[in-house]
């Protein structure tokens, strides 16, 4: 991975804008998931760092848009760039961000580039139907689904086609590897929202609902209650929850096993991932990591 941390620092340095060092350096640069896996696929080819450098940079910029969208104030424990330098300055050293990678994204053949090109359509695609989703109530699983896909899955899913193309590997057993990778990593996330404190999630707990999104043990509960229920669950949706409020959904979640269900749900999908790579230990490797991050 320091070759792809050397990569990052090299692209920051190429911009030539001290303020831009500046603020990338007080960014957490988190798991770097989508470039371990680009490293672990193509770990012989001498482009894979930059690729995962690349995709790299473009994730931070999405999450420097969604934090300003998102109004939020804590990013992977550390204040977001919106809250310390405001939401003009987040804006722009995303832009800046993911036209650079743009810019490296062109030394690669033009189907990986595609590949990389066309998902970040896609998560703005999602970002949207994520930000619109959260104006009621969403009871709709396959609606609920589908917007997982398109904002967290499809930059996981080219990650893992474009690293295959670039070593040669089978490019479909990838992506669905990759596509299925995402889907249940962003369910753990959506259940670890819930059952994990603000210090271990390095922002507020809970806090999903409050932006809107009805994620699935929200869903899943959703179906499960009398009519009282549903309408008290509803009428909590989008605000600010009191210790009561919170402590009754993880109450009802707990009766109606909610949580358990949704992690049933990421766990198929984690064994769908296996299966396309089958004897890959290294992938399946991250796959239990992943799945290990929710209890
Ligand atoms: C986090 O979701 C958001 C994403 C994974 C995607 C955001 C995408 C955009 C803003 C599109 C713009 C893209 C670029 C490259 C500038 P979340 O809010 O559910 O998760 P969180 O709790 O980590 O904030
Ligand atoms: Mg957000």
């Amino acid at each position: 991975m320091h070759r792809v941390e050397k990569e990052i620092a090299r692209l920051i340095n190429e911009c030539e804008y001290d303020e831009v060092t500046r603020l990338f350096g007080m960014l957490s640069g988190g798991k770097r998931l989508r470039a371990k896996l680009i490293l672990k696929i193509a770990d012989k080819h001498e482009k894979a760092p930059l690729l995962g450098a690349i995709v790299e940079l473009i994730h931070a910029a999405s999450l420097l848009h969604d934090d300003v969208i998102d109004e939020a104030s804590l990013r992977r424990g550390v204040p977001s760039v919106n809250a310390t330098d405001g939401s003009k300055t987040a804006v722009m050293l995303g832009d800046i961000l993911y036209s650079k990678a743009f810019t490296e994204l062109v030394s690669f053949d033009k189907d990986i580039a595609k590949i990389i090109a066309s998902s970040v359509t896609a998560l703005s695609k999602g970002e949207m139907l994520d930000v619109k989703m959260a104006d009621e109530f969403n009871y709709d699983e396959d609606k609920y689904l589908d917007m997982l896909y398109l904002k967290t899955a499809t930059l996981i899913e080219a990650a893992a086609e474009a690293s295959a193309i670039l070593a040669g590997k089978d490019s479909v057993s990838h992506a669905l590897y990759g596509r299925n990778l995402g889907l249940s990593f962003q369910i753990i996330d959506d259940i670890l929202d819930i059952t994990a404190d603000e210090a271990t999630l390095g922002k507020p707990a809970m806090n999903d609902y409050v932006e809107g999104k009805c994620t699935l043990p929200y869903i899943y509960l959703y179906k499960l209650l009398d009519e009282d229920d549903k309408q008290r669950l509803v009428s909590l949706h989008a605000k600010a929850l009191d210790e009561s409020d919170s402590a009754w959904i993880k109450q009802k979640m707990n009766e109606h096993k909610t949580i358990e269900k949704s992690f049933e749900l990421a766990q198929k999908l984690s064994n769908e991932a296996m299966n396309a790579i089958k004897d890959d230990a290294q992938l399946i490797g991250i796959l239990q990591t992943m799945i290990k991050r929710s209890y």
